[in-house]
Parts: structure tokens; sequence; C-alpha cells
């Protein structure tokens, strides 16, 4: 059996791709220990990943697989005030899954997403606008992060003095990795659900047009939505809304950057925005892997079986990258057609927020590309660093500079913003 390095390392995720091919060459369903000293599976090839989606054999709840009897002994007390964490969407079969998912689909089908595209691009225009003037800037920092967040937050109507308090938890949040971290973030997760639970208190008083008003709403409608579901909902919209588009702009420019040819042509040819940023989600798969899913019966992947109540882990980054359905993967091809790519899952599950990723990074890349002039890495290639983390792949910062703007070309902006100022 092939051993598998942690997967969830910073030096994995610098480069995971080497692995990913072998495991899908030698041990395509490998059973390892996770860094949560945990056992589970990983599936590594894109026709078993896109099964391993759909197959409703695989659910979100680890219990469904036990007997009564089992599950008294083996399903662990959650403190009253920590149990929204375990009821969010993503971690739900139907039919609570689907009963949650319809309360929130209208606001993010590809129609309604488009009536944001006048704000994204004025958000966009004005961190792109800061940027110049300062010349050098984390592009991570201060465009793929903030872009995403200031989206998300003004659709749920988070108040603008709190979204810094917002990033710190959101931080905490995705960086858990084993119980330990579980344990140290249990502060910051404490802070988070008080700050939420008196957002709701508040819009429960004074209502209001934004999605956590019209969340409540529902909640107070009848029995389609609790409490705890509501927190939920609006804790996942956060963590699922940001973190990943972040990576998705701050891994994208560096493939771009390490790639002359591609980043010159995306400038010349702004029509190939759209297959481009489908290129870029294929190449960088911000979520690396999907979440976790249990066997609920033994379930086969050609000749292996995943016995029943396991963990198991589809590999979306490994998927992404198999050769036997991208020609030459390892290479960016921005017009690639077709481009049946996995990054955003498939089945049930499939990202809620896919419309809107894609509208911010089809805003988002040719105003990089585009109006930062002579765009460069700040720093040496391989002073780059990746975030360890259990799903998802991003950079820690990304510093680049750019050809400042002339004083005279931001008349307006006579002393350019302080970073971290207001929009
Ligand atoms: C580039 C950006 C994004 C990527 C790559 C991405 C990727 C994914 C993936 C792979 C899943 C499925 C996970 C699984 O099956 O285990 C997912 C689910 C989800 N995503 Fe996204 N996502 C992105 C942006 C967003 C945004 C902007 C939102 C905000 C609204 C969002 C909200 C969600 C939600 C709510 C789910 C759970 C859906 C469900 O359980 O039915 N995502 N996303």
């Amino acid at each position: 059996m092939m051993s598998v390095p942690d997967i969830s390392s910073a030096k994995h995720k610098a480069n995971p791709y080497p692995l990913y091919a072998r495991l899908r060459a030698e041990a395509p369903v490998v059973r390892t220990v996770l860094k949560d000293g945990k056992p589970a599976w990983l599936v590594t090839r894109y026709a078993d990943v896109a099964s391993a989606l759909k197959d409703p054999r695989l659910g979100k709840d680890p219990y469904r697989s036990l007997s009564p009897e089992e599950r008294a002994r083996q399903v662990p007390w959650t403190p009253g005030f920590f149990r929204p964490f375990t009821k969010n969407m993503l971690d739900q079969d139907p039919p609570d899954h689907t009963r949650l998912r319809a309360l929130v689909h209208q606001v993010f089908t590809p129609r309604r997403v488009e009536e944001l595209r006048g704000r994204v691009e004025a958000i966009t225009q004005r961190l792109i606008a800061r940027a110049r003037a300062r010349g050098a800037i984390d592009l991570l920092e201060e465009i793929a992060l903030p872009l995403p967040m200031t989206v998300i937050c003004e659709l749920l109507g988070i108040p603008e003095e709190d979204w810094p308090r917002f990033r710190a938890w959101t931080n905490r949040m995705v960086g858990i990795a084993t119980s330990v971290d579980m344990v140290l973030a249990m502060p910051s997760l404490y802070m988070f659900l008080r700050y939420l639970r008196a957002l709701l208190e508040r819009r429960r008083r004074a209502g209001g047009d934004d999605l956590i008003a019209a969340l409540v709403r529902a909640e107070e409608a009848g029995s389609r939505l609790s409490e705890e579901e509501l927190l939920a909902m609006v804790m996942l919209l956060v963590v699922a809304g940001h973190e990943t588009t972040v990576n998705l702009i701050a891994s994208g420019t560096l493939a771009l950057l390490d790639d002359p040819e591609a980043l010159d042509r995306l400038r010349r040819e702004p029509a190939l925005i759209k297959p481009a940023v489908e290129e870029l989600l294929r190449f960088t798969s911000p979520v690396e892997l999907a979440t976790e899913r249990y066997t609920t019966e033994d379930v086969a992947f050609g000749e292996r079986v995943v016995p029943r109540g396991q963990r198991l882990f589809a590999v979306l980054g490994s998927a992404n990258h198999d050769e036997e359905v991208f020609a030459s993967p390892e290479r960016l091809m921005l017009d690639r057609d077709p481009n049946r790519h996995l990054a955003f899952g498939s089945g049930v599950h499939y990202c809620l927020g896919a419309p809107l990723a894609r509208l911010e990074a089809q805003i988002a890349f040719p105003a990089i590309v585009q109006d930062l002039p002579g765009l460069r890495l700040a720093v040496p290639r391989s002073s780059l660093t990746w975030k360890p983390s259990s799903i998802l792949r991003g950079l820690d910062r990304l510093p680049v500079k750019c050809a400042a703007a002339p004083v005279y070309s931001v008349p307006r902006a006579p002393r350019p913003p302080e970073a971290g100022a207001p929009l």
C-alpha cells in the first residue's frame, strides 16, 4: 500500500500534483490517516471523483451508516451553544439539505447574481486604483480578499466596521484541521456565534432587505428553518463565500505570472475571459478536496471496494489534473474546450455560489491584467508559501509590483488611501 504524506501541509500545497499523478496511477482509491489522526480514503481519478460526488450511498452524516444502538454509543454530545457548527447544509443529506438549499437558492441564481455586476465592478475598480496608486501591494490582502469579502458581507448585510473581525473569525474556522485546533479555536468560535446571534436579534426587531433579514423572516414564518440552521447558514455563506474566491484570484494571478504568454494573451484578448476563468478554476482548484463523505454501504470504485462506515474525500484538485480527461493538464490553456472541471464539485452539494464566484473572477482578472501595468512578483518566486489546510489550497500572500500611476491620473485621490480604509 502506498504511503501518503501529510496532504494538509504547506509543503504539499506548494505542488500537490506529482503526488496525485502517482496516486492516480498506482493507488487511485487509497486508505490513509490524515492530520486529525483519523483514517480516510482518498479518491483521485476524475471518473471516480465525479461518481463519488453524485452517489447517494456517500452521505454527509457520519452516523447514517450506524444502527440506532451504535449511534447512541458513538454520537458525541455537542454543547447547545456550538450546535450550529453541526447544522450547516453542506453537512446535511436530503431531505434536510434540500429544504435548506431551497431557502437560499433564489439569491444565487445566475440572473440574480448578474444584478450585482455593477457593484462588483465598482468595488474592483476602487481596489485596483488604490493598488496602482501604491505601486506595490500584497495582491491577496488588498484585492483577492476584500473583493469577495465585501460582496458577501454586503449581500448578508454585515456592517462594514465588523468586516475585520469577520475575517479573523473565518480564518480561524477554516484553519481547523485537528481536535487540538478545535479546542484552541473555541474562544473565537464562541465570539463569532455570539456576534451572529446579536445580529439576528437586531434583524428580528428592525427587519431589513438583506439576506440575513430574509432568512430571519423564513425562520419566523414557521418550521422551515430553525435558529441553529439559520446561524449555520450565515456562517457557511461567509466562509464558503470568500475563503474560496480569495484563493482563485490570488492563485490564478500567480498562475498567470508564471506563464507570461498566457498573461499577455489575456491582456490582448479580453473576450477569452469566460473560458480563461474556467481554466484558472481547473488549474488552481481552490477547493482541493471536497468535504468529507461517509459510505452508508460498501461502495465499489472499479475493483476497489470502500467498506461501509468509512470517511472518504474526493480529491477535486487531482480530478482536475487527470490526464485521462484533460490533455496536458499541467499546462494553462486559457481557451481549453471542453473543460469539464470539478472545481465547484458536483451532485446535490454543487457550489451554490458558482455564479457569484464566476462573476467576481470574470471582473477581477481583466482588471488585474489590464489596469495594473507591468504587473510582476515583488519577491522571489521560491519565497512564496502556501497555507496549511485540510481541504483548501491557497497562498499566504502574493506581493506584487506594478507601474505606479502618475499623480496626475488620480486627481480625485491626491493622498492614496491607507490600506484597510473603508471602500
Ligand atoms: C472560486 C470560488 C469557489 C469555489 C472553488 C467553490 C467550491 C465549492 C465546492 C467544491 C463545493 C462543494 C463541496 C462538497 O461537495 O464537499 C462548494 C459548495 C458550496 N459553496 Fe462554493 N465555491 C466557491 C465560491 C463560493 C461562493 C462565492 C459562495 C457564496 C455564496 C459559495 C457557497 C457555497 C455553498 C453554500 C456551498 C454548499 C452547497 C450545498 O451544500 O448545497 N461558494 N463550493
